[in-house]
């Protein structure tokens, strides 16, 4: 098709504003599924993230539209992650698309998230065509929303596109906006290849299967191509566009959006961002913006049985093949034995992980307290990063640096006190405060990114009973006053419990774990010592008295099999118990205090 023909877009919107029920939209009125095909939310297809109500992985489909000009049009909707931690991923969707319909909830008015995604549509230079969207809600106030774009964000509204993708109102007006509004695409079929890789995903029986965007050139089926970061040699044995499901094509051309297989194992070798081109007519520079996915936030995960492990690294390689941002290596703990120290683009990343290890791969693990990447200067001019308590050094040091983010909340202006003191609390640096219409106002601060990764998200959402919305941009690092606390169970320290944190917190956070371990390290014959250190100085103490547990104690009866039950229970109970020194920890020791707050 001629690429003035094209329409490449993108949908950007707030959680929940109804990003997916539109797109579900589009596809029907287009008949590029049948209303029998159609199944509710067909863009997000993963369970977990169905669950967790969230976009995780960008997608794309295309579509064909007759016009009200009597043409037919090829539009490709490109799904976008709607979460933070996925921003890489969003921004490299963007850089596929021409224009980007911008999803505002009708009752809800602008939000975070959709701030973040709009400025990176802007970056992109796209073109954004503002969409009020559950207009048949009885709250809507579309005429409120527009008046908050256009003060927010500055975009004129006039033209908005009034809709409601539930009930289907506006959806063939919104189809001929894209038309009339969204550029088409302006690289030329005859020129020399040049495709943006913008995601990919690995299928057990086909390899990887990598989404593209043909910005200049055409591309055919046969053609032996090459990847510009890795110098990788791939031969194209398919190619095809999404109508949802993948239809094989003998060739795409510029502007089009679609997929390729080329017998390649492993997503690594096909990384989001990067260019694809033909060494037989080469390009001198590869398309902008590509750089290699960076974990964010780290943490230990280890089998809570032993003989776990060997299946824990094949499930980790197993995700890994579908998610190149996903990385570990092995790791061993003296508290928690062997396991790996994995990185994650964010804190939801990581829950993702994990919760797909526990589900999908049925592994009962333990997940060490979120850290994220410290920058320590040396005296000796050696710079160490350090994302493991463990690796801490204690002498030598002349500075230590933490990643930043600048964070935004938006939130009811009753919740203003509350936000506020919450970033105090966590270190914040106050930057900025605006008032968005009578009710509403954004707040912003710059914030240790540590303090964020622990509970930030739930301290948030319980101080503002859910109404806030937040979002964060790496700013770079900082110099904090940094140290690491030891926590010693009878004179041993236990590797799993220590942890890095500003010195003003240090005495506060080793107290409340020692409380804690208190509570649930089970007496034993001996009397048991909690302490937590600050180098060598002690910083607080609890001790556990010695006590004998007579398990029998509650039997007063002669019924043999409870007893023999019972006897029974305190043995299971022993193999969940981590020997350190000789003081016997129950796993939930561990899981308490990294649940700590
Ligand atoms: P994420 O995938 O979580 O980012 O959300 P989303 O933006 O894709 O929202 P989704 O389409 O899942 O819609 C969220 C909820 O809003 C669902 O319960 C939809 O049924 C509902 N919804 C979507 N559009 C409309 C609408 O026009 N009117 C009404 N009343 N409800 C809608």
């Amino acid at each position: 098709m001629d690429t003035k023909f094209k329409r490449n877009f993108s949908i950007i919107a707030h959680i929940d504003h109804g990003k997916s029920t539109l797109a579900d939209r589009l596809l029907q009125i287009t008949n590029t599924v049948s209303e029998r095909e159609m199944k509710e939310q067909l863009l997000d297809s993963m369970d977990l993230e169905r669950e967790k109500g969230i976009t995780i992985k960008a997608q794309a489909v295309t579509l064909f539209y007759d016009a009200k000009d009597g043409n037919r049009y090829e539009l490709n909707l490109i799904d976008t992650p709607g979460h933070v931690d996925f921003i890489y991923e969003v921004s490299r969707s963007l850089a596929a698309c021409e224009g980007a319909l911008l999803v505002v909830d009708a009752a809800q008015g602008v939000e975070a998230q959709t701030l973040a995604n709009v400025y990176l549509a802007l970056e992109n230079d796209l073109e954004i065509l503002p969409v009020i969207n559950k207009i048949d809600l009885p709250a809507a106030d579309p005429e409120k929303v527009k008046e908050e774009i256009e003060t927010v964000i500055g975009l004129d509204t006039d033209e908005a596109v009034l809709t409601s993708a539930k009930s289907g109102i506006g959806i063939e007006e919104l189809l001929e906006e894209i038309v009339k509004k969204v550029p088409s695409p302006s690289g030329k079929p005859e020129s020399p290849l040049k495709v943006l890789i913008f995601d990919s995903h690995f299928d057990d029986f086909r390899g990887v299967i990598t989404y593209v965007r043909i910005v200049e050139g055409t591309l055919k089926k046969g053609d032996k191509l090459r990847i510009w970061s890795t110098g990788k040699d791939i031969e194209v044995l398919e190619c095809g566009i999404f109508s949802p499901i993948m239809k094989p094509q003998n060739e795409l051309t510029a502007g089009s959006v679609g997929y390729i297989i080329s017998g390649i194992k492993s997503i690594q070798d096909t990384r989001i961002g990067d260019t694809i081109f033909n060494p037989k007519n080469p390009i001198e520079e590869p398309l902008e913006g590509y750089r290699p996915a960076q974990s964010m936030v780290f943490a230990g995960i280890y089998p809570i049985s032993t003989e776990d492990y060997e299946d824990l690294r094949e499930a980790l390689e197993k995700l890994q093949l579908n998610d190149a941002s996903l990385s570990f290596t092995p790791e061993t703990s003296t508290a928690l034995g062997f396991g790996f120290r994995c990185g994650f683009l964010g804190l939801l990343h990581m829950e993702i992980i994990v919760e797909r290890l526990r589900r999908e791969y049925n592994i009962d693990l333990i997940s060490t307290t979120p850290s994220v990447e410290y920058r320590i200067h040396m005296e000796n001019g050696e710079i160490k990063i350090i994302d493991n308590p463990a690796e801490f050094p204690i002498v030598g040091k002349k500075a230590v640096e933490e990643p930043y983010i600048k964070g935004t909340v938006i939130t009811p202006k009753d919740y203003v006190g509350n936000v506020m003191e919450l970033c105090q609390e966590k270190r914040g640096i106050y930057v900025d405060m605006q008032y968005l219409d009578e009710t509403r106002t954004m707040i912003t601060y710059e914030l240790p990114l540590a303090e964020i990764v622990l509970d930030f998200y739930d301290k948030l959402k319980s101080k503002t009973k859910g109404y806030a919305s937040f979002e964060y941009e790496m700013i770079g690092y900082k110099e904090s006053k940094l140290v690491k606390v030891d926590i010693l169970v009878s004179g041993e320290p236990v590797d799993a419990f220590s942890f890095i944190c500003h010195s003003d917190n240090a005495y506060y956070r080793g107290r409340a774990i020692t409380e804690k371990l208190k509570d649930v390290i089970p007496r034993q014959m001996f009397e048991i010592p909690i302490q937590a250190a600050l180098g060598s100085k002690i910083i607080a103490r609890e001790t556990i008295r010695a006590y004998r547990k007579n398990v029998l104690a509650k039997c007063y009866g002669g019924d043999i099999s409870r007893k023999k039950k019972l006897l029974e229970k305190q043995k299971q109970g022993k193999k969940r118990m981590k020997q350190i020194g000789n003081v016997e920890i129950p796993q939930e020791a561990f899981i308490s205090v990294l649940k700590l707050d």
